[in-house]
């Protein structure tokens, strides 16, 4: 799977939001450190860069070296590629040592990660009890009505043979992934708690985006187009119906999020 973000990481670089501060700002003030952080599946850094600004260090992990060229290059990040499942011995090589990470963010990803093995190394690697993990997921983006419209019957009937069955995880909000961590203070569930993010975005960078789906890359690989013309068409018209080219495009992010306690 890891391979489907290879061949579009440049669309992905370019197109994918950032997150909000006020996620990051929630996150970090349940962390009583701010030592180390690990992003892991950090693709081109979207989560990393944020958190470069609030931990001393940050460890991006991403299987696709692709992915981690169009990363921006800080000095407190340390980006790592890892084979898809990191063996327990080299754990320690390729991210931290034991009880040594104040939290680990997972931006868009954990759906696509084997949970148990992914799960035994977070538990392994973060500070005994308050370590937290945050794992968030964003779902379809809002445009408007007239943009909407046309997006909906291409996300639900179009490009819905070509996406991974994990993917059912985002459609569900993260509502019935597995994540076995203890609630914070203050609060009797891991979540999901929701949050909004927002990218401005021409009908170009719009289309860039769409291609940077896993689905997108997985159809082409079957020959099919699903940006064929007279979708393009769809989309053109709705989105040029009110004149203007740039839009604040909205996509819903839910964060699961919870700490390691002392197992
Ligand atoms: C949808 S992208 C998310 C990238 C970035 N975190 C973001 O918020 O936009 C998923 C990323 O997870 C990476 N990935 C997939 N499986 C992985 C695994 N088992 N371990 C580490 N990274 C993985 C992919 O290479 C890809 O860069």
């Amino acid at each position: 799977m890891a391979d489907l973000f290879i061949k579009q990481a440049k669309q992905y670089a370019d197109a994918r939001p950032n997150y909000p501060l006020q996620l990051f700002h929630f996150i970090s003030s349940k962390t009583p450190a701010k030592d180390l952080a690990w992003d892991v599946g950090t693709g081109s850094g979207q989560a990393a860069q944020s958190l470069a600004g609030i931990y001393e260090n940050v460890v991006g992990t991403d299987t696709s070296l692709k992915q981690l060229e169009f990363a921006p290059k800080l000095a407190n990040v340390r980006y790592q590629q890892t084979p898809a499942v990191i063996p327990m011995e080299e754990l320690e090589e390729y991210v931290s040592a034991q009880s040594s990470v104040d939290l680990v963010t997972i931006a868009q990803a954990l759906h696509w990660f084997d949970l148990p093995a992914f799960y035994q190394q977070v538990k392994w690697v973060l500070k005994k009890p308050n370590g937290v993990v945050a794992a968030w997921c964003y779902t379809v983006p809002e445009v408007n009505d007239a943009v909407d419209s046309v997006f909906k019957p291409f996300y639900e009937i179009d490009s819905d043979p070509y996406w991974d069955p994990a993917r059912k995880l985002v459609n569900d909000k993260y509502a019935t992934i597995d994540f076995p961590f203890e609630p914070l203070e203050g609060t009797d569930h891991t979540g999901p708690f929701k949050f909004v993010t927002e990218r401005e975005m021409s009908l170009n960078e719009y289309f860039t985006y769409l291609k940077s789906w896993s689905a997108y890359q997985t159809a082409k690989e079957k020959g099919v187009d699903l940006l064929r013309d007279d979708v393009v068409e769809k989309f053109k018209n709705a989105w040029n119906e009110d004149g203007h080219d740039k839009k604040v495009v909205k996509f819903p992010v839910y964060l699961k999020i919870g700490k390691v306690g002392n197992m």
